[in-house]
């Protein structure tokens, strides 16, 4: 949450800053700004609202060759623009950009010369940084970053020298390496365009940047960093002709599973080893990628005949008892950044637990804190609504699965083919069909969805989609499961979206569907082949076990064309955040 950018080096640094803010922005849009550093000193320039569409003749700041940015998503204080980042030191000697939580603000707070000018725990940083400027800026920061309590990470300008400094103390700080030219990011998407090469800040490190990057570790000795490739592709990144990063990445899907297909065979084997020896093996996600280890459960259980433990991100730390030396972890995340399953991790280092994480962004925390990694290689994913990740997740989970029971031929050419059906079945007559449905729902306020085994779920994921995405109140429940309660809220006219496959649950959901539609429910059937029950009809590929895979996608699409029709910005839902680095 929040994106940081800071630049040093012979180009226009507002600009740079500028264009770096406007990739970061999936990471908080409530407000932003910029400082620089100046011949004539320090000043910064804040504004509320997205940074989207902004230029560089709006900002109002002289010329510069260093510049900070920050688009925010606020924890501490309203969005306002006195509580925008930069904030500056009373005296104007300091400028700095945060991101994450000074817990004990209050309390260091109470020991400043100046009271603060903001709601935020960040002001405190730059006010203790100018309070300690006695032995130089880059002592000044050290020396502030060990006061502050929480999980954060800082960028700091001074007026006096040309340096840039940023201490990393649990929320991600890279650095880009260009020709004679530096940036800090909280992602390396913000400087992609013009450096591919990074030097990665480990947590309680500083580094400052003055004629080149110097990193130390917390106790002020100078440590040596590697210079590491990113192969990610700028372009990947780009919209291009679609009108939203969401459908734009839904429609990536034609390549993205395949892509999620491509992992190294002996990994896979070696992994399904750890998980047949393991004393309990755990899926660890938040929101769609909780929902990504849940449905893998089913996969496991269904595929492998293995029974593996799914638990929500938050709720980890009440699993601590079970966890040995033998236990294996695999955490799930988009942004490999999120802070729940990060702290998870934590906990089952402490007690010896192996962790082998599936991620999608390359050098993020929960790549290198892990043992070992699996890159789901979906690409850039910027709308803050996960869609090609959850699949790319759920395929390398499937691939897992079948390598567990011994069938990683057979899975992988399942996958294969759940990856051409795919690509045929998102043709614009398909987009335009969801569309129509999505006019359909449009009015209403609540969409009821159900599914059986791993279609449960999937159920619980769509509803995640729809909410986000259209604000519609959606629920997903097993099919069941409506019997015993939540039936009671079918009327005339409700939409019941029912997932369905030519599986052993085909008969008691389709059952299920007649329930709710004797009632007068409305059923949409999300299924490969039509049914009675249904009033509508979303034909999906027959893809076998890979099901669930394939059963998101028209529900991705129907969450997209349902914000655009009731004019919401699909790419940054209210209230969100693409990643969630606070508790
Ligand atoms: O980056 P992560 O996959 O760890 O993110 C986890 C959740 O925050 C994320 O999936 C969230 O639920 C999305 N907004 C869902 O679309």
């Amino acid at each position: 949450m929040c994106g940081i950018i800071a630049y040093k080096g012979p180009k226009d640094a507002i600009e740079i800053v500028l264009k770096g803010l406007q990739q970061l922005e999936y990471r908080g849009y409530d407000s932003w700004g910029i400082g620089v550093k100046t011949q004539a000193g320090l000043d910064v320039f804040k504004k509320t609202g997205q940074i989207g569409k902004v230029n560089r003749s709006d900002i109002h700041l002289p010329e510069s060759t260093i510049a900070i940015g920050h688009t925010r998503w606020a924890t501490h204080g309203g969005v306002t623009e006195t509580n925008a980042h930069p904030h500056q030191s009373p005296n104007k000697d300091i400028v700095v950009v945060h991101n994450g939580i000074v817990e004990n603000f209050e309390e260091l707070a109470l020991h400043l010369s100046t009271p603060r000018v903001s709601e935020t725990d960040t002001e405190i940083i730059a006010h203790l940084i100018s309070q300690n400027m006695q032995q130089g800026f880059a002592h000044a920061v050290r020396e502030t970053a060990k006061k502050l309590q929480g999980k954060s990470g800082f960028v700091a300008i001074n007026k006096d020298t040309d340096e840039i400094a940023a201490v990393r103390s649990g929320s991600p700080l890279i650095v880009g390496i260009g020709e004679n030219e530096y940036f800090i990011a909280s992602d390396v998407t913000a400087f992609l365009q013009h450096t591919k090469k990074v030097m990665y800040l480990d947590n309680n490190e500083m580094v400052v940047i003055n004629d080149a990057p110097h990193f130390y570790d917390a106790d002020g000795k100078e440590v040596q960093k590697r210079i590491v490739d990113i192969d990610w592709e700028a372009g990947t990144s780009e919209k291009g002709d679609h009108a939203h990063y969401l459908i734009k990445e839904i429609m990536d899907q034609k390549h993205t599973i395949m892509a999620a297909t491509n992992q190294d065979e002996e990994k896979l084997k070696r992994v399904a080893d750890e998980i047949r020896n393991a004393y309990g093996t755990f899926l660890v996600g938040c929101g769609t990628a909780g929902k990504v280890c849940q449905t893998s459960e089913y996969f496991f259980s269904s595929i492998a005949h293995k029974h593996i433990n799914a638990v929500v991100g938050s709720e980890f730390s009440n699993y601590h008892h079970y966890l040995t030396d033998k236990t294996l972890m695999i955490p799930v995340s988009q942004s490999g950044e999120t802070m729940d399953v990060l702290d998870a991790m934590e906990i089952a280092k402490k007690k010896g637990v192996k962790i082998i994480s599936l991620i999608n962004v390359v050098g993020s925390t929960m790549m290198r804190e892990s043992d070992d990694y699996f890159n789901v290689n979906a690409g850039v994913e910027k709308a803050v609504v996960s869609t090609k990740a959850t699949t790319a997740q759920l395929s390398v989970l499937y691939l897992l699965a079948h390598a567990v029971a011994g069938t990683l031929q057979e899975g992988k050419s399942q996958l294969m083919n759940t990856a051409s059906a795919v690509t045929d079945m998102l043709n614009p007559r398909y987009d335009a069909r969801i569309r129509d449905l999505a006019q359909l729902l449009k009015g209403r306020e609540d969409v009821i969805i159900i599914g059986r085994g791993a279609n449960y779920p999937i159920a619980l994921e769509a509803a995640i989609k729809l909410m986000e995405a259209s604000y519609v109140h959606a629920q997903g429940f097993a099919g069941g499961e409506l019997k015993h309660g939540p039936i009671a809220l079918i009327e005339p006219g409700t939409p019941v979206i029912v997932l369905v496959n030519n599986d052993e649950n085909k008969e008691a959901t389709i059952s299920n569907a007649k329930e709710v539609q004797s009632r007068g429910g409305v059923i949409i059937g999300v299924a490969p082949e039509n049914n009675p029950a249904f009033s509508h009809w979303i034909k999906v590929p027959d893809v076998g076990d890979a099901a669930p895979i394939v059963n998101i996608i028209p529900m991705q699409m129907l969450a997209y064309h349902l914000a655009v029709l009731r004019g919401i910005d699909p790419d940054k839902p209210r209230n969100l955040a693409k990643s969630v680095t606070v508790k």
